[in-house]
């Protein structure tokens, strides 16, 4: 058993974690393929945050059904691993590995067992006091680096599965963070995106308690770093702070990504999100009174339980007022566990289509209207492909925004990794096209 396969769904954390995952196997002497059907080895890094997240590594799954008893393994990691644990065995028999994402420590031991010859192996212990740094991690992208800094969530969001999937709140050691953030920028890495479920409520759990605001001030200080983004921030926990340490240091990116979820105070308190509408905008607020410009994107549910024509209208409004540089929008989902479940006032499948429509197209009106205006700007990109088809070389702005670009000069040079100057020259709901200056 010597070749894996890896495919990762969800989110920023399981990106990384896959890394981390692949790392460790290929410290253990695995080599990675590109197709399932060449490995001995076949992982699925899984994401429950909605239910179809959830069906996809079924349908996986159900795919190599045929392969089982070939010798193929099947390993199923990450939230929906954690989720439905041992039940994975009944639904998808020929999984023989079932490992939540505390446990990934163990996985080289567990991949022992397997070889010698145990059918079935779990990993589902929330409390294993690990936050998984392995010195393995293998970093798919050659500029950006994700570094966890914490793990788990302790809030309790109704809708939300994570708690549940990966447990209590642990911070990771700021020596530690540092450590590797510095050895990254040393290796040539020029970004760095710190990442948590609930950034703000980080703790370093060592004497030197830091929290998150002097962690993010002391990673922008790390020589050689050109961008340091991070991601996720609960409004709750999120302090003025933070706006002024991006203030005060252009290696932090003018980029924050604040979930609102709803812009009905009432939906909020049934969300438990710990927030008003009110409180909520003050934030945003703060951040639209930096001296830079800072972009603001966020995530949204709608029809959450309970939720009527005019709490939707609340949210339709709050979007007109934050003027968004980017949403992620969501039909609510029933999850497993979750005290929605248990909420009165369900909404119908076709409404909630209805309103997500209507989110989407008053967002996209928005984007289209505020990347116009940013035609004939000049915005520094870190370039990071290069598209065949277009003969545009694909761009990331400090704020975040793809911008295609075309360069003139240096035919056949690769321009991958470097920083560029370039001129807005058109714009779309979704990007911005231009060329080098
Ligand atoms: N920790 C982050 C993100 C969690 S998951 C935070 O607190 O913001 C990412 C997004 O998925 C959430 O912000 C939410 O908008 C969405 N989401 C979570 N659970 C959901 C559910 N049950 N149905 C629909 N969307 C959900
Ligand atoms: Fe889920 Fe809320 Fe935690 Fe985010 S803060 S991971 S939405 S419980
Ligand atoms: Fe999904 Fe788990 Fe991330 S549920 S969004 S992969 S934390």
């Amino acid at each position: 058993m010597k070749t894996f396969y890896i495919e990762t769904f969800g989110c920023q954390m399981n990106v990384h974690d896959s890394e981390k995952v692949a790392g460790t196997l290929l410290a253990q002497g695995y080599t990675q393929v590109e197709e399932p059907e060449q490995a001995d080895l076949v992982l699925y890094n899984t994401c429950s945050i909605r239910d179809k997240a959830e069906q996809k590594v079924f349908s996986r799954l159900q795919q190599f059904k045929r392969e089982a008893g070939k010798g193929k393994v099947f390993a199923v990691l990450g939230c929906v691993a954690q989720q439905e644990g041992a039940r994975i065995f009944d639904k998808a028999p020929h999984v023989s590995l079932v490992c939540g994402s505390a446990s990934y420590t163990r996985l080289p031991a567990m991949l022992v067992q397997l070889e010698a010859g145990e059918r079935r192996v779990t990993g589902l212990d929330l409390d294993t006091g690990e936050t998984f740094e392995t010195p393995f991690t293998r970093r798919d992208n050659p500029h950006r680096a994700y570094v966890t800094i914490m793990e788990g969530c302790d809030k309790s969001c109704a809708y939300c599965v994570v708690p549940f999937t990966r447990g209590r709140e642990r911070g990771r050691t700021s020596q530690s963070v540092m450590d590797e953030a510095r050895r990254l920028a040393e290796t040539g890495y020029t970004e760095i995106q710190l990442l948590g479920q609930n950034v703000n409520s980080y703790r370093d759990p060592s004497p030197a308690g830091w929290d998150f605001a002097a962690l993010l001030a002391r990673v922008g200080e790390i020589p050689g770093l050109r961008r340091v983004r991070f991601t996720t921030s609960h409004p709750r926990d999120f302090v003025r702070q933070i706006v002024e340490s991006i203030d005060a240091n252009p290696v932090l990116a003018n980029q924050i990504h604040l979930p609102v979820q709803s812009g009905s105070s009432r939906v909020l308190e049934r969300m438990q999100r710990q927030y008003s509408r009110d409180e909520y905008l003050e934030r945003i607020g703060w951040i639209k009174a930096a001296r830079r410009d800072i972009a603001i994107s966020t995530d949204l549910i709608v029809g959450f339980p309970g939720e009527t024509e005019a709490d939707f209208e609340e949210t339709l409004s709050l979007l007109d007022r934050v003027q968004y540089d980017s949403i992620f929008s969501f039909k609510y989902s029933p999850r497993p566990n979750t005290a929605a479940l248990g909420l009165d006032g369900q909404v119908a499948e076709e409404e909630k289509g209805r309103r997500l429509t209507i989110v989407q197209e008053q967002q996209r009106a928005i984007q289209i209207r505020r990347h116009s205006e940013l035609v004939g700007r000049v915005e520094e990109v870190l370039v990071e492909g290069y598209n065949q088809a277009t003969g545009q070389w694909i761009g990331r702005t400090t704020q975040n925004r793809i911008l295609n670009f075309t360069h003139a000069s240096g035919n056949g040079h690769s321009l991958l990794g470097e920083y560029l100057p370039v001129r807005v020259t058109r714009a779309g709901p979704n990007s911005l096209a231009g060329e080098s200056v």
